[in-house]
């Protein structure tokens, strides 16, 4: 199968277009005909940063396809299915920029009759914006429509992929939202996505804009650079509330003044897709699945993410745009 895959880690350059066999199902597992590679920060930083066994490793982590081969203990009504796949790669070398990945039977969830486009940009966006809205103990455990309801959630950075999925997964479950931007393109996204109230933080007083919209607070932040935003945090949880940080975007430590915090009793919660429990996990995908019948999840420009499609042997371009902080969601045709 035609297969990208890189045998050191470094620069998109050691993406390399190759020939590989085609993966075999093991016990338990599924074999994906993939349509879409879906792009994120997370493939960039692993090629970058983590140098692959003795085999050669496909990058990326989400993707959409068909079920083409079960193995032992799965039912094999499910070839044929359409799906989307989350954490291909992880400590596994089948990622999903190639012609089929191999992953366990729940790592394959069906897509109905969805476009493959949309079903490759769920996977990390939208299992991290997720957690981030349910990690909380006056957080619901699951999202389903009224479950945030009388709740504001503000959403640093609405026009990134996490920032949309979270947006899009609180106004479905009833919140309010309010995000934030650097411009008014973006802030023309994050409306498109759902947000109610959108401030341009380059432009506006976050935390006099987020006070004016919610008098006593907001119940979550889910936060893209807490070293940037620790103060308007402060000044904008509601007490109890709980601010999720799942990026270090702006920087890899920050400072909190203690005390303000701790009158509040304010949960800071870290978050990491790939290390969240795995009940965390399964409750994510089912309410995803759920949210996706809805008609609740979108993609493309008038869903505030603009699609970017590379083919598969443009996936160093690819690479290099969502490394360049592309706008939107970065996929891979792999059928091109
Ligand atoms: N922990 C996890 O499991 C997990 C999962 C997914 C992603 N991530 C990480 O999360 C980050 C974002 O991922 P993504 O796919 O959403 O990337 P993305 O699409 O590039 O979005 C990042 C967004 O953050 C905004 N931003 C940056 N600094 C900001 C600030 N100080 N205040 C408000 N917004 C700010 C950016 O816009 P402006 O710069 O224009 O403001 C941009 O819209 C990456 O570092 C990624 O590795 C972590």
């Amino acid at each position: 199968m035609r297969a990208i895959t890189y045998r050191e880690s470094g620069g998109p350059e050691v993406l390399q277009l190759t020939d590989q066999p085609v993966p075999e199902p093991g016990p338990g597992e599924v074999r994906v005909a993939l349509a879409f590679s879906g792009v994120n920060p997370t493939d960039w930083k692993r090629r970058s940063t983590a140098a692959p066994g003795d085999e050669p490793q496909t990058p990326n982590q989400d993707g959409a396809g068909t079920v083409d081969a079960v193995g032992e203990g799965v039912d094999p009504a499910r070839v044929g299915e359409r799906v989307w796949v989350w954490e291909a790669a992880w400590e596994r070398r089948w990622g999903t920029a190639a012609e089929h990945t191999v992953v366990r039977a729940e790592q394959a969830v069906p897509l109905g009759d969805h476009p493959f486009e949309l079903g490759a940009a769920l996977g990390i966006p939208f299992m991290t914006a997720h957690r981030c809205l349910t990690v909380a103990e006056h957080l619901p455990r699951r999202l389903e429509p009224g479950a945030l309801a009388g709740r504001t959630v503000l959403v640093q950075g609405g026009a990134g992929a996490v920032g949309n999925a979270a947006i899009q997964l609180a106004r479905w479950a009833g919140a309010t939202v309010v995000t934030t931007v650097s411009s008014p393109e973006k802030a023309a996204l994050a409306r498109a996505a759902g947000a109610q109230h959108v401030v341009d933080y380059k432009k506006e007083d976050v935390a006099a804009r987020v006070r004016e919209i919610a008098p006593d607070g907001v119940q979550a932040v889910v936060e893209v650079s807490i070293r940037a935003n620790a103060e308007v945090d402060t000044e904008v949880v509601a007490q109890h509330a709980s601010i999720a940080i799942y990026a270090d975007d702006g920087g890899p430590e920050f400072s909190a003044p203690t005390r303000a915090f701790m009158a509040l009793n304010t949960r800071f919660q870290f978050v990491l897709v790939y290390t969240a429990p795995a009940e965390a996990k399964a409750q994510a995908v089912a309410d995803i699945t759920t949210a996706l019948a809805a008609g609740a999840i979108r993609v493309g420009e008038d869903a505030g993410l603009p699609l970017h499609t590379y083919p598969l042997d443009a996936t160093a371009a690819a690479h290099q745009a969502v490394q360049d902080a592309a706008v939107g969601k970065v996929l891979v045709d792999v059928t091109a």
